[in-house]
């Protein structure tokens, strides 16, 4: 049994199977990555498919480890280790020493993050919020937050601008709902406020070539030209707040371990162009709440709990959920469950469960002394809850989108 724990606990346990937190390119295939894909793997900015291996991405993707050193210097500096470090949902990075360093030392860093607006906002999307938030907590730093919202309009064949802006407006309530500071946190929407992002885009895409971003996207002779030139848009919020502060400034990115590749190209010319490379903490994925290897997609809602959706919903979803269990009570309590392949097991590890609470359900699942109705009962009342309260800030958000925005240019809708 205790071997089972020290599995679940360690770096390399994961045997999740994945889901996209990116929900665009519903209809396409998008261009391939050719750094890390096989037949049954996808791991792009616009598509995530497959069983993930994490630790073959940390060696593929040539990122670091969140190992006890990063760790002992997080707990130096906030007096403890966050759950979602403990638990190894954030687990790769890119100079997190460095970024660590710099708060250590009294230095302001800058955070950015963002939201590719191509459907309404799910579960596993505000998990790197909300670690974001804790980080501008704690840090006491400045957020950028960008909305994408050209990128995901070239993405798909299919979306209108009016369909792209609705989702951009919803998602915006939802960025705000998580609470960030709004005397320290600016959303940027890239067709609002691409002055600002245009000057820096352009230095950033003289200097990359066409080969280059084909090895590090995936682009080939069918992708859309408005795709190839998108990356130094989204890279450019990288070097903002050193304008903004007219001087070198660190920033560190929170997000999803599928948008590296745009971190790459941006690392790769940022000294030359007298930045410091942008740093990066990267996370997991939540699973599909409907079967292994499902993509957890706005297209398919079923797959995921939405922020808007109706309690109704949210108990028919969990409850027909995917499970790791056995195909009778008898089996389950014979063989017990596979704790590590269930979606319903994982979103209460790392939404709702603490450490012990969680380690306790594996060890009562592996060993059939728990049955999946009780596990989908504790997700299904927390999820309600969880939500519940969400709306009440989304409700709030609507009077409040004004003050969040860069510059204070407005966003209408
Ligand atoms: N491309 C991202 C997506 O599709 C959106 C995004 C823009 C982003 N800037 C970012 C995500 C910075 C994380 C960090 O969702």
């Amino acid at each position: 049994m205790n071997k089972d724990l020290n599995k679940l606990n360690s770096h390399n346990s994961d045997e999740i199977s994945s889901i996209g937190n990116d929900s665009l390119g519903d209809t396409d295939k998008g261009p391939k990555n050719s750094e890390y894909e096989d037949a049954s793997v996808r791991v792009t900015p616009w598509d995530v498919e497959g069983q993930i291996d994490y630790d073959r991405l940390i060696k593929e993707f040539g990122t670091q480890s969140i190992d006890s050193d990063i760790l002992e210097q997080f707990k130096k500096i906030t007096g403890e280790v966050h759950p979602l470090l403990k638990l190894h949902y954030f687990f790769s990075h890119r100079d997190l020493d460095f970024i660590l360093h710099k708060v250590e030392g009294g230095e302001k860093i800058y955070l950015y993050t963002g939201r590719g607006p191509s459907g309404m906002v799910h579960m596993g999307h505000l998990m790197p919020w909300m670690f974001t938030k804790y980080l501008q907590d704690k840090f006491g730093s400045k957020l950028l937050f960008q909305l994408t919202d050209d990128e995901k309009f070239l993405y798909s064949q299919d979306r209108t601008r009016e369909e792209i802006k609705r989702f951009t407006y919803e998602n915006i309530l939802d960025i705000i709902s998580i609470g960030f500071d709004p005397s320290n946190t600016k959303i940027i929407v890239d067709t609002v406020h691409i002055k600002h992002l245009y000057p820096i885009a352009l230095e950033i895409a003289k200097r990359i070539t066409f080969s280059t971003s084909k090895a590090v996207f995936g682009f080939s002779g069918s992708t859309n030209i408005g795709m190839i030139g998108f990356p130094p848009i989204q890279a450019a919020p990288c070097f903002l707040p050193s304008i903004i502060e007219g001087r070198p400034t660190p920033v560190l990115i929170p997000a999803a371990i599928d948008q590296d590749p745009y971190w790459r190209i941006t690392r790769d010319v940022a000294e030359k162009m007298g930045f410091y490379k942008p740093a990066q903490i990267h996370s997991k994925f939540l699973p599909s709440l409907n079967a292994t290897g499902g993509k957890m997609s706005s297209s398919k809602p079923e797959t995921a709990v939405f922020t808007t959706d109706e309690p109704e919903v949210i108990e028919k979803k969990v409850c027909s959920a995917y499970t790791g269990g056995q195909a009778t009570v008898a089996l389950q309590r014979l063989y017990g469950g596979n704790a590590l392949g269930c979606p319903v097991f994982w979103y209460l590890r790392y939404f709702f469960d603490d450490q012990k609470e969680s380690d306790e359900r594996f060890v009562k699942c592996i060993s059939g002394n728990l049955l999946c109705g009780e596990c989908k009962s504790d997700l299904a009342r927390e999820s309600k809850s969880f939500i519940a309260a969400l709306k009440m800030r989304r409700e709030k958000a609507k009077d409040r989108i004004q003050k969040y925005m860069y510059e204070n240019e407005p966003f209408e809708f």
